[in-house]
């Protein structure tokens, strides 16, 4: 008789740790606007730390449905999976303690450059970007800008598709190895124009070509059954998904970043 043979382990990615690691609230965060809880999921010995925002510690919003934000959340990994740039954090939904909810690997920052910074004079330096004049104080105006960083143009571009109404500074993560994750993506994926961010820096440059690359397996993955089309399905209504679309061929179209739809551009109030 031979020796049965041995099935090698499967290996846990952190999507199935997150997915089906027992999950247990260590502490909630507190300058969250939501309920964020940070948590541990522990599964086949292995643990991570996470967050958790249950849907029922969401805030209502006027411009949002109601008990949609931590499947935005999720629809947002979906998209950035789908750059194959991997800009946001594995998230999933999931049950947990207080209910359904996003699960979301926690990123340890490392403090590195600043990204933002506030300037004197009309221009920004070489390495900088522009946003806009911000006041600050005394009648006073200051040039807000953003590193001139290939990262952050990408996330530029990542939020055109999704449509993110709040991009702001501590939405960014950088981390020891030089990867920078954005986190909070409940607001986005609105079929009306809502980007709001402090990323405006490259409005009207023409895309890399990277992107145009990248842009255009999105719109392949979004055509009716495609791949992300599909996953995107379970997540945001049918109107969302070809709204992405939409916002995805108009990209692809004008081959620039978006330019701010108002006379100044929408940014996230705190920038920070
Ligand atoms: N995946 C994560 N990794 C590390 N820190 C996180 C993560 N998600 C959230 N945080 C921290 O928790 C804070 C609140 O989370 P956020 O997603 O902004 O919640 P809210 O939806 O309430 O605004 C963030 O500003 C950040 O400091
Ligand atoms: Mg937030």
């Amino acid at each position: 008789m031979s020796a049965p043979e041995r099935i090698p382990p499967r290996s846990v990615t952190p999507v199935d740790l997150l997915a089906e690691g027992e999950l247990t609230v260590r502490g909630r965060i507190r300058e969250a606007s939501n309920a964020a809880l940070f948590c541990t999921v522990a599964y086949e010995g292995r643990e991570a730390s996470c967050v958790y925002k249950p849907v029922a510690g969401e805030r209502p919003l006027w411009d949002f449905p109601d008990g949609t934000l931590a499947q935005r959340e999720v629809a947002a990994y979906e998209v950035s999976e789908a750059t194959g740039w991997g800009l946001v954090p594995p998230t999933v939904l999931r049950d947990g303690p207080y209910g359904e909810g996003m699960v979301q690997l926690w990123i340890d920052v490392t403090p590195e450059a600043e990204l933002l910074a506030l300037v004197d004079g009309e221009e920004p330096e070489p390495g900088w970007k522009a946003i806009g004049f911000a006041e600050v104080g005394e009648g006073k105006t200051a040039l807000l800008v953003h590193a001139d960083d290939e990262r952050l143009r990408r996330l530029a571009v990542l939020d055109a598709v999704i449509n993110n109404a709040d991009r702001k500074g501590g939405h960014l993560l950088p981390t020891e190895g030089g990867r920078l994750y954005g986190i909070d993506h409940g607001v986005a994926f609105n079929v009306e124009n809502k980007l709001r961010t402090l990323l405006w820096g490259w409005a009207g440059e023409p895309l890399t070509a990277e992107a145009v690359e990248v842009l255009g397996s999105l719109r392949t993955g979004l055509k009716e059954g495609g791949e992300l089309a599909g996953r995107l399905a379970g997540l945001i209504t049918a109107a969302e998904v070809e709204a992405t679309r939409a916002r995805v061929e108009a990209l692809l179209a004008s081959g620039k970043h978006p330019e701010p739809s108002g006379e100044w551009p929408a940014i996230p109030w705190p920038p920070v």
